[in-house]
């Protein structure tokens, strides 16, 4: 198995490139660690020492660690534990970002960084980071805490906060505590903040605000279907008043989804938790923000990204592979896999608005992961992606042959397929060749029920550049599409033809629409009478009653029964795999029809002659034959070849048999309305085609 990141190719020079930035509500380092595995180690500085920011630590903390493309990343909450907070306006980072070589020494790097903030705190801030969920609260100031009291103790639906006043107005305490309503909705724990960090909760004091910090999945969230909750409130005595801030939170946990193509994540506009009173809210600002800023419609259009609202859930979109995000490449048994990963900011900012104008505002932030599993060659793509590796860096490709199509690396490059060298780290390198389905050179197979199979056989040609020696190396790949059906046909009836309609299907030259066994093409089509069109989204195709390939049947003096045949096979095996037949009742007029079974079938008309006969008084040549069924003017004769005395003549090819409508009174009846004495009803002829009957009347 070699893995390898795509982008990272660009940027696998001077490992151990610091990168810092002050974003909005964090500090950012990053360090560009190639693909030598090295994670560097980041340490927070502290008056009497250092402490080493683990995974473990880092949720509670209020730190964030990745490592992602060759990247590796810290970052820091703005009320991360071990920042110097400057009257929550100036936060001071010290770090030490610690890099142990290969030989097991350590490379130091040392920073400070004083980050101003640049978008003031909104009264409420709730951030679902990766691995934690952070609230702050203001404490003073411009918002009165009792009206945090005030906002949820108008609401009817709020069970846990009369229940907490009420247990902090019991309580005798002065220090801290902090309540949590449990799973039952009923039942509530307080505790002292020191036994809440003990439990794995954060809770502090800054100069103006309140902020509380947990990890998903802690004992007391409650979670919904896709939805973690923390009820929690914080009180303390002051002076004779109990003072309560609700610290409630609640971030969607649902992971993104993926169908093939788009990426998918849904989250509930307001969480109710947050917000009970619908009255009251009015809802500010919906954003999206890659990597550290929020996008303008205009930017996000560009990107491909999707934010829409549907009643009360937001749904954001992305395609696979959208910039800002990272593909990853995996490629197992020569079977190329890539999978996505994006991290996109979803921001809410909402307010509480009061009878009197004043406000409360929230903003709400998510950090959201847009990851794709790993999938083989991209259907949608419908392209061969193949990696050939890892050589030495004196192997090199000559040529490549795609089925049997020589190709040099200069002849394939000059006809558009895409060949490129993939260097690693560690000098080797390998070559990724890229083959869409529908090149000339890759067959087909459709293997029934939809499944249509591309392969190709790739024969590499390399050479060892010193020694001049060339060898080859083959591979064959595979790909399944699943949605490979013959083509749509519908069919309809007009007074004298009747109509095919055949939807051509996404796979072009993989069916073939056949009359009989002949392909329908249009000299066929003007060859038989047919009439054929053609555009870019489906074929139609009449055909006019009593041309080739109709069969008629149940034939009385009223109407018949007219069928005609398509059959879709496949282009290549000539395997038939849907027949599409089409029954329709038309009018006997006139009419002359063999049936391959030696039948003929005649209507004929006796009023055409002057003076008229009488229908009944007409017969065939043997003047036993008598109609099968007349009315006022027609008559219909059915009878077999070699009866009723039926002559025959051999052509070429073909047997012309023939035979003659008689009047009993003499006069004889001419198809072609004609009066004589001698008799004019021609002939009815068959000539056999291989398996087609062709009728001609004469
Ligand atoms: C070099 O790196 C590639 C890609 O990571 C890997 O597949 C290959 O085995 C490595 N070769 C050596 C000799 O380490
Ligand atoms: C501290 O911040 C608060 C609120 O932003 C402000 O009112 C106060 O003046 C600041 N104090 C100092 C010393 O800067
Ligand atoms: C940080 O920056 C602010 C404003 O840019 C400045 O007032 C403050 O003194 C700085 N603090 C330190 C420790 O450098
Ligand atoms: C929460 O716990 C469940 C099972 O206990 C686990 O499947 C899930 O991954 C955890 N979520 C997080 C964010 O740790
Ligand atoms: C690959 O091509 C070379 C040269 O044309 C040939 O000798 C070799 O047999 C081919 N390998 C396979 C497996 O077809
Ligand atoms: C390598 O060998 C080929 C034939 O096998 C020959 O045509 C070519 O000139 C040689 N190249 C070098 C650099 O020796
Ligand atoms: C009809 O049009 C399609 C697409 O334009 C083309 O692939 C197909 O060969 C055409 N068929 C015939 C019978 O002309």
């Amino acid at each position: 198995i070699i893995v390898w990141l795509h982008q990272a190719v660009l940027n696998f020079n001077a490992p151990g490139a610091i990168e810092t930035e002050c974003r909005d509500r964090y500090f950012w380092v990053s360090m560009d660690v190639g693909f030598a595995g090295h994670v560097p180690r980041f340490e927070a500085v502290v008056e009497n020492g250092v402490h080493i920011i683990s995974e473990a630590h880092a949720s509670m903390c209020g730190y964030t660690l990745n490592n992602l493309n060759g990247q590796a990343s810290l970052r820091a909450s703005y009320f991360s534990c071990y920042t110097e907070n400057k009257n929550d306006s100036n936060f001071i980072f010290k770090l030490n970002v610690v890099l142990t070589d290969h030989t097991g020494r350590e490379n130091k790097h040392s920073l400070t960084e004083n980050c101003t903030l640049p978008v003031d705190w909104s009264s409420k801030e709730i951030l679902c980071e990766e691995n934690y969920i952070e609230v702050g609260l203001c404490k003073a100031g411009n918002v009165n805490p009792v009206r945090y009291a005030d906002v949820v103790l108008s609401d009817k639906h709020n069970t846990s906060w009369p229940a907490a006043l009420a247990f902090a107005q019991r309580s005798a305490i002065s220090e801290w505590q902090i309540m949590f309503l449990n799973q039952d909705f009923q039942s509530l724990d307080a505790m002292s903040i020191s036994d809440a960090r003990r439990m794995g909760y954060m809770l502090d004091s800054t100069p103006n605000r309140v902020v509380f910090r947990s990890a998903y999945n802690q004992t007391h969230s409650i979670d919904g279907i896709a939805v973690e909750v923390i009820h929690a409130t914080v009180f303390f005595r002051r002076k004779w008043a109990v003072v309560m801030l609700d610290t409630s939170a609640a971030c969607t946990i649902a992971p993104s989804s993926f169908d093939g193509v788009i990426l998918h994540w849904r989250t509930p506009k307001v969480m109710t938790p947050l917000m009970q009173d619908f009255s009251r809210f009015v809802s500010r600002s919906i954003e999206l923000g890659a990597h550290a800023q929020l996008l303008d419609e205009a930017t996000r259009k560009t990107m491909g990204y999707v934010l829409g609202e549907d009643g009360q859930v937001v749904h954001v979109s992305m395609p696979f592979g959208a910039p800002g995000g990272y593909r990853m490449s995996l490629v197992e048994n020569n079977v190329y896999k890539e999978s996505y990963k994006a991290f996109l900011c979803y921001e809410h900012i909402y307010s509480h608005v009061f009878t009197d104008d004043t406000e409360i505002q929230t903003r709400h932030r998510h950090r959201v992961i847009f990851f794709s599993p790993l999938t083989e060659t991209l259907p949608h793509e419908e392209v061969f992606t193949v990696y050939l590796g890892s050589f030495a860096s004196d192997v090199e490709l000559i040529a490549i042959k795609l089925n049997e199509n020589y190709l040099s690396v200069t002849d394939a490059i000059q006809q558009h397929y895409f060949i490129t060298k993939i260097p690693h780290t560690n000098g080797t390198h390998g070559f990724i060749i890229k083959v869409p389905f529908e090149d000339k050179s890759v067959n087909k197979v459709y293997l029934g029920e939809g499944l249509l199979q591309y392969s190709v056989e790739i024969n590499y040609t390399l050479n060892i550049i010193k020694q001049n020696d060339t060898f080859f190396h083959h591979v064959s790949v595979v790909a399944h599409v699943n949605d490979a059906f013959p083509p749509d046909v519908s069919a309809f009836c007009t007074a004298q033809s009747i109509i095919f309609r055949i939807n051509h299907p996404k796979q072009a030259g993989l069916w073939e629409v056949c009359v009989g066994h002949q392909a329908l093409t249009s000299d066929l089509s003007r060859q038989e009478g047919y009439i054929l069109k053609n555009d870019s989204q489906s074929m139609t195709l009449e055909v006019p009653l009593f041309t080739s390939g109709y069969i008629h049947e149940d034939i009385t003096l009223r109407n018949f029964v007219g069928s005609f045949e398509i059959l879709i096979r496949d282009s290549k095996t000539l395997e038939i795999h849907k027949r599409i037949t089409k029954h329709c009742y038309f009018q006997s007029e006139e009419l002359t029809v063999c049936s391959t079974d030696g039948m003929m079938t005649v209507v004929a008309t006796t009023t055409k002659t002057w003076p008229a006969v009488p229908p009944s008084s007409t017969t065939l040549l043997d003047r036993s034959c008598r109609p099968k069924a007349t009315d006022e003017t027609r008559v219909l004769f059915s009878f077999g070849v070699d009866t009723c005395g039926t002559r025959l003549m051999f052509g070429e090819g073909y047997i012309v048999y023939e035979n003659e409508v008689i009047s009993d009174g003499g006069v004889i009846i001419d198809q072609e309305s004609a009066i004589t004495r001698e008799s004019k009803f021609r002939y009815l002829s068959i000539y056999e085609t291989d398996k087609y009957v062709k009728i001609e009347l004469g």
